[in-house]
């Protein structure tokens, strides 16, 4: 697997108790970013989804979480959602097989970030977006998160606003912000529509 494996295995082990330290996703965010899909969102793939809290946030009749550490994953179907292991940088979907992918507060933690958009590129049907929530390491909160997370042991690499927003260009996307601030997200529309 292509990830930061001290991270995934961190993560693994904390698994159980994941969501107890995890405040719920910002729903209306996530709608609204959504939004920008040129087609009906009915099929989402939350990418490195831990627990699921990015396909918890939206109302789509099937929501699917993959995560490259089992424990998030087992954690994820005791809350309902179909679950796989899978690495963000080799996701075991069809071309062209969902409306919308969500990456949440995780990009940061995936070692291959420009092969986990592209096969979040893949995956999307005509019209379909991938939502990311992320980290400002230039803002002042951002900053210290970055430094608490290396203390903590994460390998982390977060990424200023704008080159994320280039590195979404550069999987093919048409790439917009949602919202910025110390959390940010940015949204990737694939070409075409329904
Ligand atoms: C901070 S958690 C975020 C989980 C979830 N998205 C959320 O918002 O609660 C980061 C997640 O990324 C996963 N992860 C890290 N590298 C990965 C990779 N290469 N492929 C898939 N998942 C990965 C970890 O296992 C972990 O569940």
């Amino acid at each position: 697997m292509n990830h930061a494996l001290g991270d995934v295995a961190a993560f693994d082990r904390f698994s159980r108790f994941y969501d107890w330290f995890t405040p719920e996703a910002d729903a209306d965010e996530f709608r609204e970013a959504v939004a920008f899909a040129d087609r009906d969102v009915e099929r989402v793939l939350d990418v490195a989804g831990g627990t699921g809290r990015g396909a918890a946030a939206l109302d789509a009749s099937e929501r699917i979480v993959a995560d490259a550490a089992e424990g998030m994953t087992r954690q994820a179907r005791r809350k309902g959602f179909e679950a796989v292991r899978a690495d963000a940088a080799s996701l075991p979907f069809a071309d062209e097989s969902v409306d919308a992918v969500t990456i949440v507060d995780a990009l940061h933690h995936i070692g291959s970030p420009e092969s986990a958009l592209a096969e979040s590129a893949r995956v999307l049907r005509p019209g379909g977006v991938v939502v990311i929530r992320e980290i400002d390491p230039t803002a002042p909160v951002g900053r210290f998160t970055e430094a608490f997370e290396h203390l903590y042991g994460f390998d982390s690499t977060f990424f200023a606003p704008e080159d994320l927003g280039r590195l979404v260009a550069d999987a093919g996307l048409d790439a917009k912000f949602r919202s910025r601030g110390f959390e940010y997200t940015v949204v990737g529309r694939a070409p075409g529509s329904e």
